[in-house]
């Protein structure tokens, strides 16, 4: 059992930090190891339906603050990670994208991706877009936690937000030609960076009132 202690520290180790110092910048390596171990993350059908932004540009960081609820982390964090989930208005049998993203991925020709479209049960159909924006969020959650314990494991203070105008974010990023339209939803936001000193720890609930063992 070589990782569990070191695992078991790192989920210890991780709180919410709020109280960044801006001058202290990640390095670009540790955000390039990072971003090289969170693509492992598991995803249903292995399609990965997420992208991630990683913003360091201090300007766009405080245009995005009054959007994601005048939080002041957004600001001052070294980087802000937005997770984007695929939207189902886009990502459906129906599209050209979607179809190419699976024979890629499945290394499929078009013969082939035909007869494994139907082990899709339906799920992508186009009238199932609201389904399928929330199936890819809920990987994308996944993702969130995989990149909160490398951001830990780094020594790199972070905190989630989920606070945020969806509507005017999305809006923003893809005006700015941040991202292509209509491809993604925003999922949740990460700021990450080096926080001040003080650090206080949640009370965690006790495991007999969280969970049950039924034998
Ligand atoms: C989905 C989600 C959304 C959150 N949104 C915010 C947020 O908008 N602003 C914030 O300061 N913290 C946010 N948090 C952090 C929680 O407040 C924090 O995880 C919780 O209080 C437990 O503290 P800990 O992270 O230190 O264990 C969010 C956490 C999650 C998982």
């Amino acid at each position: 059992m070589p990782y569990v202690k070191e695992l078991e520290s790192i989920i210890l180790n991780r709180k919410s930090i709020r109280n960044y110092d801006n001058t202290k910048i990640i390095t670009d390596s540790k955000i390039n190891d990072i971003l090289n171990y969170v693509r492992h993350t598991p995803s249903a059908y292995g399609l990965e339906p997420w992208k991630i932004l990683v913003i360091s540009n201090p300007k766009i960081k405080k245009e995005l603050q009054p959007i994601i609820n005048n939080q002041e982390q957004v600001s001052s964090c070294s980087h802000l990670f937005i997770l984007l989930s695929y939207s189902g208005e886009t990502f459906n049998t129906s599209n050209d994208w979607f179809m190419k993203t699976v024979m890629k991925n499945r290394n499929l020709t078009k013969v082939q991706y035909e007869t494994y479209k139907l082990t899709f049960n339906n799920f992508f159909d186009v009238e199932q877009k609201v389904q399928i924006s929330h199936w890819a969020q809920c990987q994308t959650f996944i993702l969130l936690q995989n990149l909160l314990l490398l951001l830990t494991a780094h020594e790199i203070d972070n905190v989630v937000l989920g606070g945020f105008n969806k509507k005017l974010l999305l809006q923003f990023l893809e005006t700015n030609k941040l991202i292509e339209p209509h491809k993604y939803h925003v999922a949740v936001l990460v700021c990450a960076g080096y926080g001040h000193s003080s650090k206080t720890k949640i009370i965690k609930r006790e495991p007999d009132e969280i969970s049950a063992i039924i034998k």
